[in-house]
């Protein structure tokens, strides 16, 4: 009798295993279903579990070359589908699509694909953010990228690289080779400390510099940070539910009491210092102000520590990687392209000797040269190779009978459209003539995504400027030239193993 009855229990999990197998099959099959259904060309999934991220998963490929080889599997279409894992994902080829849905028909496509929802304050950022709360931060925190504020950070960021230059000049006549990527990060994290923290790290001088560790323990991607990123990726609910978090708890404590502390001293010293805290200190009284004459109004700003600690590590999150990776990749090609160099250096020397050897921001915006550099870096290095819109309500695609529907995530392939050859005449060689004048007017706008486009275009675009101004303090004062192979020529990454030879 027990026998029986453990066979029936046997036989019945049994029964229960396969029927969900069965029935998560035929799931997943009617999930791959979306694009057939609708009549769109789509790159077909490769995979039952992961839709046509298998070799992603894998690490077969990067996640750039990815993206570049999605865009090239759906030409010539305007536009085309893929599985993100079992979402229905679309992209956008044609570059009169993106400025719709960047800019004319923003509305629809106001949200970025995020997850952000209150769980870790530091990532309730700009960046992030939807709806009215990203409205009213941006009006809130945008002055502080205006032309004047950046004047006042470009002089923040002259003694970081005074700074820069010393520890450049420190190896002696035998050693002169320097593992540069190291020094960029150091640099950028010193930047960063000063413009947004209003903290001077001195983490040039002092590599194990507490606000470098513990930058490093957030922002540098190990392990379990890719691992939680790709649960967020596969499963965002799941994440909430068991409470998945990206970020070190003990390093995203050590920057909210930096802020505090930072806004408690200055307020009862009276301190001002045209940075970036002393913008928050400023829309945190009038929101106080505002708060006393009226505490029912509708549109109110979250002042609260953790927020605005959050808003400055929007610095870290938006523009750490993408300044590193970018002066990184700027020296390692100007050490291939030494015309390109020459031409560069000439600009910078003329600029400095007719400045009595003083730059500002101003005259960094009159030098051209370096402009087409810097954006010629960011089309062949661009970090992120997309750009990611979700749809708010259903939406006819101009031109088309397609429509995409409420919550379908389309994404804009910025890679994918800077290296294309219709638009890029040979777009696999590093050359600054692609951003001359007569090249720009004869391609569609939308076809170098640099920072984006529309209202949530990046706001760091004219932090750029830092960009050069680190150039320039660097190849004014030394040549560059590759020193030795150990660097990663795979296009996606910052030279992770960069060393340059240093000629004074
Ligand atoms: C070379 C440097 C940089 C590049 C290539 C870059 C690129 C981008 C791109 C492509 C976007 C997405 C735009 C979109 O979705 O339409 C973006 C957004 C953003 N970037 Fe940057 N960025 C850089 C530096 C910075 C810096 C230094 C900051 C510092 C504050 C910054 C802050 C932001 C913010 C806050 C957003 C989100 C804006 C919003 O959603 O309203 N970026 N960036």
């Amino acid at each position: 009798m027990t026998d029986l009855s453990s066979l029936i229990t046997i036989t019945n999990f049994i029964g229960l295993i396969t029927t969900i197998i069965i029935l998560s099959y035929f799931y997943l099959k009617k999930c791959y279903q979306y694009w057939e259904d609708r009549k769109v060309p789509y790159v077909k999934p490769t995979s039952l579990l992961f839709g046509s991220n298998l070799d992603l998963v894998l690490q077969r490929t990067s996640f750039q070359e990815y993206h570049a080889d999605l865009y090239k599997q759906l030409a010539p279409h305007r536009f085309g589908g893929y599985y993100n894992f079992q979402r229905p994902f679309l992209l956008v080829r044609d570059p009169e699509i993106v400025k719709h849905i960047l800019v004319v028909d923003f509305a629809k496509f106001s949200v970025r694909h995020t997850d952000a929802d209150g769980s870790e304050p530091l990532r309730m950022h700009l960046f992030n953010l939807k709806g009215d709360t990203w409205k009213l931060l941006k009006e809130k925190i945008s002055p502080a990228f205006s032309p004047a504020k950046i004047k006042a950070m470009v002089e923040l960021m002259k003694e970081c690289a005074i700074e820069l230059v010393d520890v450049l000049k420190k190896p002696s006549e035998d050693q002169r080779d320097i593992f540069i990527t190291d020094i960029i990060s150091r640099y950028g994290t010193d930047v960063i400390g000063t413009c947004a923290f209003g903290y001077q790290a001195h983490s040039l001088l002092q590599p194990d510099a507490i606000f470098r560790t513990m930058a490093r323990r957030i922002i540098e991607p190990h392990f379990n940070f890719k691992l939680r990123s790709l649960l967020l990726a596969i499963s965002p609910k799941l994440c909430r539910i068991f409470k998945v978090r990206m970020f070190d708890p003990e390093a995203t404590q050590y920057f909210i009491d930096l802020v505090d502390e930072t806004i408690k001293y200055r307020e009862s010293n009276n301190i001002v210092r045209n940075d970036f805290i002393d913008l928050l200190i400023a829309v945190k009284r009038e929101e106080h102000l505002a708060n006393q004459k009226d505490k029912n109004r509708s549109r109110k700003m979250d002042v609260s520590v953790e927020n605005l600690a959050a808003q400055c590590f929007a610095f870290f999150f938006a523009g750490y990687s993408t300044q590193n990776l970018t002066l990184g990749a700027a020296l390692l090609e100007l050490a291939r392209n030494p015309d390109v160099q020459r031409k560069l250096r000439q600009e910078i020397d003329d600029t400095f000797a007719a400045n009595n050897g003083e730059i500002n921001y101003d005259i960094l915006n009159k030098m051209k040269y370096m402009e087409q550099v810097v954006s010629e870096v960011i089309r062949c290095y661009p970090g992120q190779p997309i750009i990611l819109r979700q749809c708010g309500e259903n939406y006819k695609i101009p031109d088309s009978d397609t429509v995409i529907e409420k919550g379908v995530t389309v994404f804009v392939p910025r890679y994918g459209l800077n290296h294309d050859p219709e638009y890029y005449p040979d777009p696999d060689t590093f050359d600054p003539e692609h951003f001359s004048d007569e090249a720009k007017a004869a391609r569609h706008p939308y076809a170098h995504l640099l920072f984006g486009e529309g209202p949530r275009k990046c706001l760091g675009t004219s932090h750029r400027i830092s960009q050069s101004y680190r150039s320039n303090w660097f190849l004014h004062t030394f040549r560059t030239k590759i020193w030795s192979n150990a660097f990663q020529t795979r296009v996606d990454h910052a030279p992770e193993e960069l060393r340059v030879y240093l000629i004074s």
